[in-house]
């Protein structure tokens, strides 16, 4: 089959979270499956566009409303990726060094997705699916339906993969022209409370639509930023496929960022190793177990609460343990977590920022990985951390339920609590330190957790299965 993924964001390429890996991923697990599939996304600044060599495959004007420009489309030459690698530029409005995060996002997002159709309305062969991911890219599916101008792409099968329903990138109704002349009946399949919701629209005009796992879908029916009901109405349509990990990527034998690699049979020396660097490098005890938080400081991951988390943890247990935070997000959280330094007796650090090194290295050192989301649409930190055999602590909600069984259920391997509340989450780090001090189950569980097997194979198996039933 020919499968054309559009996504903001794809690894190496450009990454700001879990929708980069899956990105960079699935496509390659796909393609390995014998299938011709490639990857769409903007052209952004970053490191991986200078090192690599590019053709030019297409070149075009089009417009947004009355702006009219001119987009390339250029090709990485090698297919090293393991699938066709195309990026879209647009002068002056894709070509910046971040994802997102600029006032003209809307524009951004939308002059890329307008450019895309009108470059997909040029392929002689059409691909036999359109697998688009998140708000940013949404919107297609009602271009290709309903733009008079693309009515060729009408009969294209078109799949949207929600990683998160917070962010539905609605706007006004005064920016409607920047969408390719359509048919004006077709209002309400753009509109949500009094806007344009791209998420909302992909939902209703996409082919099929899935979830990144299957209790993050349920949860959608009651807890979806205002869109429970298009939930509801629509669940006959959707389905719930759990990520994988790209084993090439997160494998602590052969990482590319680790110095000190390891093996579930070497597990104990390499993880030490590693544990030692990280403690020296932000003057933490070797000694003690380490917790470690990594991801985006923002409400949804739970960040807010670790302060006061920590601060509980040191006066009601007692300073018998570390812990690191790795991260980036909302301002009034990066501060808290850079003052509570102050406190800190050689037993906690935070680094604040994105550093994808540092990242690999905090999997591979730490003993236990926090992860206290409010909500979490399937979570890829607790399946790396699996994988280089640290014990994931996790908030029971969307992929966290799905993958981490408590220890104290048969097969059990990780830490679950209910609340997002620093009282419950404080009582599973007590759990942890119970489990630390219990040296020959530890052992073992870690051993155990570094070959549960939540690699692509199954998942990108289940997409292909989807896309089928459209032939
Ligand atoms: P989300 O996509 O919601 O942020 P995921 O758990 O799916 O959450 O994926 C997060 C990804 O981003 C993981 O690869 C994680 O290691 C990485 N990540 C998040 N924050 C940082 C950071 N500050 N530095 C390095 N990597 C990070
Ligand atoms: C989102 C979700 C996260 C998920 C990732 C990849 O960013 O927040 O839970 O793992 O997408 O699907």
């Amino acid at each position: 089959m020919k499968i054309l993924h559009v996504s903001a964001e794809c690894y190496p390429v450009a990454k700001a979270g879990g929708l980069g890996d899956v990105v960079g991923a699935l496509p390659r697990f796909q393609a390995e499956l014998g299938h011709d599939s490639g990857v769409v996304m903007p052209m952004y600044r970053t490191p991986f566009l200078y090192a690599n060599d590019w053709l030019v495959v297409h070149k075009a004007s089009t417009n947004l409303g009355h702006w009219w420009f001119e987009y390339t489309v250029i090709k990485e030459k090698t297919d090293k990726q393991g699938f066709s690698l195309y990026l879209l530029d647009i002068n002056g409005l894709l070509d910046r060094e971040k994802v997102y995060g600029y006032e003209d996002d809307t524009e951004r997002f939308m002059a890329f997705q307008v450019a895309m159709v009108h470059w997909l309305n040029t392929w002689e062969q059409l691909p036999d699916v359109v697998h688009v991911h998140d708000h940013h890219t949404a919107l297609i599916p009602f271009m290709m339906q309903h733009s008079y101008a693309y009515q060729r792409l009408a009969g294209v099968p078109s799949v949207l993969t929600i990683h998160n329903a917070q962010y539905q990138g609605s706007f006004g109704w005064d920016k409607t022209i920047y969408l390719p002349h359509w048919d004006s009946w077709k209002r309400g399949l753009l509109e949500w409370e009094g806007q344009i919701n791209p998420l909302a629209s992909g939902i209703k005009c996409a082919w099929k639509v899935t979830t990144v796992s299957q209790t993050y879908l349920q949860e959608l029916r009651y807890m979806s930023n205002g869109l429970e009901a298009i939930f509801e109405y629509e669940q006959g349509k959707c389905i719930g496929i759990l990520n994988g990990i790209d084993f090439k990527v997160w494998n602590p034998e052969s990482d590319q960022y680790l110095k000190n690699h390891f093996t579930p049979e070497t597990l104990e020396a390499g993880k030490k190793a590693n544990k030692l660097l990280i403690c020296n490098q932000f003057n933490l005890d070797p000694d003690k177990p380490l917790f470690i938080f990594i991801g985006r400081l923002v409400g949804e991951k739970g960040a807010d609460l670790l302060p006061n988390v920590i601060r509980d943890a040191f006066r009601f247990i007692g300073r018998s343990m570390n812990f690191l935070i790795l991260g980036s997000g909302e301002k009034q959280v990066e501060d808290e977590l850079s003052h509570l330094k102050v406190i800190s007796q050689g037993d906690y650090n935070t680094y604040i920022g994105y550093n994808e090194t540092l990242s690999h290295i905090m999997y591979a050192g730490a003993d236990f990985l926090l992860m206290p989301s409010r909500v979490e649409p399937c979570g890829l930190n607790q399946l790396y951390a699996l994988r280089y055999g640290t014990i994931p602590v996790v908030r029971k909600t969307g992929g966290l339920k799905d993958t981490v069984i408590d220890i104290g259920n048969s097969g059990g391997y990780g830490i679950n609590f209910e609340q997002v509340s620093v009282g419950d989450i404080t009582h599973a780090i007590y759990r942890a330190l119970e489990l630390y001090r219990d040296i020959g189950t530890f052992r073992s569980l870690k051993k155990k957790i570094m070959q549960l097997d939540f690699s692509w194979n199954k998942s990108a198996t289940d997409y292909i299965d989807l896309y089928q039933s459209f032939q």
